[in-house]
Order: C-alpha cells, then sequence, then structure tokens
C-alpha cells in the first residue's frame, strides 16, 4: 500500500509542476508577449522559453504516465474505462495522449523543420499570441476540469452518473 501512496503523491507532483506551468504560460507569459513591441523580439524569447518548458513538461508528463498506470495496475481499476462515471480516467488519459503527441512528436518535428528551413521565414502576425494563447486557455480548462473530476471522483465523489 505505501507504493501506491508514493505512486499518487508523484502523481500529483508531477500534475502541480506541469498544469501549473501551462497556467503560468496561458496567463502570465502569452498576454505578455502579445503587448511586446517588436514580436520578432517576442517569437525569439518565447522559442527559447517554449524549448527549456518542454523539456521539463516531459519529465512531468512522463512522471504522472508511469505513475498513473502504475496505479491502475495495482488498484486493478481497467473496468473504470468502461464506466460512463469514471469519466475522469478517460478525460485524464486523453490529455495526457494530447500533451504527449506535441511535446514529443510534434514539437520536436517542428523545431527540426525550422532548423532546416531558414530561407523561408515568414512574417509574423500581430495576433499570433493571441491564437497561442486561446489553444492554451482551452487546454487549460479541459485539464482544470480533469483535475477537479480526479480529486472528487479518487475520493469518491463520483459528480454525474452516480
Ligand atoms: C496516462 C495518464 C493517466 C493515468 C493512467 C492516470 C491514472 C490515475 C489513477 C489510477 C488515479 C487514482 C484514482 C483513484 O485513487 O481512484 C489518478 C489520480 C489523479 N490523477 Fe491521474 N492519471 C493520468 C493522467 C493525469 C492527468 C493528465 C492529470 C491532470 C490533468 C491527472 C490528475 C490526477 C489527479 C488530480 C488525481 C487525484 C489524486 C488524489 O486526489 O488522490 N492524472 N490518476
Amino acid at each position: 500500500m505505501d507504493e501506491l501512496v508514493l505512486a499518487r503523491v508523484l502523481h500529483v507532483l508531477g500534475v502541480v509542476l506541469w498544469i501549473g506551468g501551462v497556467a503560468m504560460v496561458t496567463t502570465v507569459l502569452l498576454p505578455t508577449l502579445a503587448r511586446m513591441q517588436s514580436m520578432t523580439e517576442a517569437m525569439v524569447f518565447f522559442g527559447q522559453f517554449r524549448r527549456r518548458f518542454a523539456t521539463q513538461a516531459r519529465f512531468s508528463t512522463l512522471l504522472v504516465g508511469i505513475t498513473g498506470f502504475y496505479m491502475i495496475y495495482v488498484l486493478d481499476a481497467w473496468q473504470r474505462f468502461t464506466q460512463l462515471q469514471y469519466w475522469w480516467m478517460h478525460a485524464m488519459v486523453a490529455i495526457w495522449l494530447l500533451f504527449s503527441i506535441m511535446l514529443f512528436i510534434v514539437e520536436p518535428c517542428n523545431r527540426r523543420r525550422q532548423a532546416t528551413d531558414t530561407s523561408k521565414q515568414k512574417p509574423i502576425s500581430p495576433d499570433v499570441f493571441t491564437r497561442i494563447q486561446r489553444k492554451h486557455l482551452m487546454l487549460l480548462l479541459l485539464s482544470l476540469i480533469t483535475i477537479a473530476g480526479a480529486i472528487a471522483g479518487s475520493h469518491g465523489w463520483l459528480i454525474f452518473w452516480s
């Protein structure tokens, strides 16, 4: 049982590091960049910031995934995926998959493409950060709903269909 508690502690720490970072980027960094005078400078800063954050987010995503699947295995909770009242289990895996694809596949591919394609630098649109912020806000809201559902659900409050 101690291993289960440890897995839960590491799972939640991973979530805090990862989604906390997403919240900071969405509510502080992107609005600040959108108000900068030079979009080129803002883009260079954002590129450097994103690379550093991606490394941290990859680590937390892995930690959350490993500890999450470990808990399902120990609790033998696989049948929950067939029950709607455990919608938050589906939501956790969906959010995790979405971020993993972005962090481990899309982001490295984009970076490689940008490195080999320096000749065709497109002009930066002034509302680029507003658009990025909108996407981040959507992901942040989905993550917060998932966190609320997971905390309530794993402590016995199965909201909806109970
Ligand atoms: C592969 C992905 C994931 C798996 C397999 C997974 C699995 C689990 C399991 C089995 C539990 C314990 C449930 C229980 O005690 O009944 C749990 C708890 C939790 N998970 Fe996940 N999870 C994953 C991703 C995520 C993500 C992406 C988030 C946040 C957006 C998240 C947030 C939480 C929270 C907040 C708890 C509740 C901890 C508590 O209050 O005790 N998980 N997860």
